[in-house]
């Protein structure tokens, strides 16, 4: 039974930055929805297709802002996001060859993982990568007729298809935070996780953590 029961996992400013970034991204979805789907009609109808460009603007600029605010209040959390995801070791592929097991009721014999675990190094570099295509094509579309034809053209499509796989990988997202390890949300509720989660789940993050002198074993175990 562990002596000290929570362990803190992350600050505030990136709890922030996590939540105007999830909440921008699903709000961005929704009012582009009623341009790809006939069934949103009466919601198009409803909110009028000028206050939906407006929403979509602003949440872009949200979305677009987020990074750049968490530079200021969340440095730390975005160094340790940006130097996880470049550093894949084998035990992350490891993880990742064995983790669907788990999602279909199996246990399997998961490596010990870091800060973050294989599954979530591939999320965050999908979702910066993503984060590129979806400003970089966004700007296009929003600068509009003064760039030319061709380039519209492309940014079209391309805009269309990262929205899909953003949403497709939110989803995948949302599900093993709140499905599968919901001990995990606490983390993004008010920072902390349950010691014992995180002795399971990110084993060689509380070696770290111990080395560094910031727990003792006789606190955790
Ligand atoms: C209801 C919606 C959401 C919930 C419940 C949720 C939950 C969480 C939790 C619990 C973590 C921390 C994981 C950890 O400490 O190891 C996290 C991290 C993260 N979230 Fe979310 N999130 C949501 C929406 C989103 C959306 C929409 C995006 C992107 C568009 C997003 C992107 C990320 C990224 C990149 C991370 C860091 C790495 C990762 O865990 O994959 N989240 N989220």
């Amino acid at each position: 039974m562990a002596k000290l029961k929570y362990l803190p996992r992350h600050k505030k400013g990136f709890i922030i930055c996590h939540w105007l970034n999830g909440i921008s991204f699903l709000m961005l979805f929704l009012t582009a929805l009623p341009l790809y789907i006939p069934s949103f009609g009466d919601f198009y109808r409803a909110v009028g297709p000028h206050n939906l460009q407006l929403l979509h603007r602003f949440f872009a600029c949200v979305f677009i802002a987020t990074p750049f605010v968490g530079l200021f209040i969340a440095r730390e959390g975005y160094k340790r996001l940006f130097s996880e995801a470049l550093h894949f070791t084998k035990d992350d592929i490891e993880f990742q060859k064995k983790f669907p097991a788990e999602l279909v009721g199996g246990e399997p014999d998961l490596p010990p993982q870091g800060f973050y675990n294989g599954g979530e190094k591939m999320n965050i570099l999908l979702q910066m990568g993503l984060w590129c295509v979806l400003v970089a094509s966004g700007l296009v579309l929003w600068l509009g007729t003064s760039l030319p034809q061709s380039l519209q053209a492309w940014a079209i499509p391309i805009h269309a298809i990262a929205g899909g796989c953003g949403f497709a990988a939110a989803l995948g997202h949302i599900y093993l935070a709140l499905g599968v390890n919901p001990e995990s949300f606490q983390g993004m509720k008010d920072g902390t996780v349950l010691t014992d989660y995180a002795v399971h789940h990110h084993g060689k993050w509380v070696d770290e953590l111990v080395a560094e002198g910031k727990v003792s074993r006789k606190d955790i175990e």
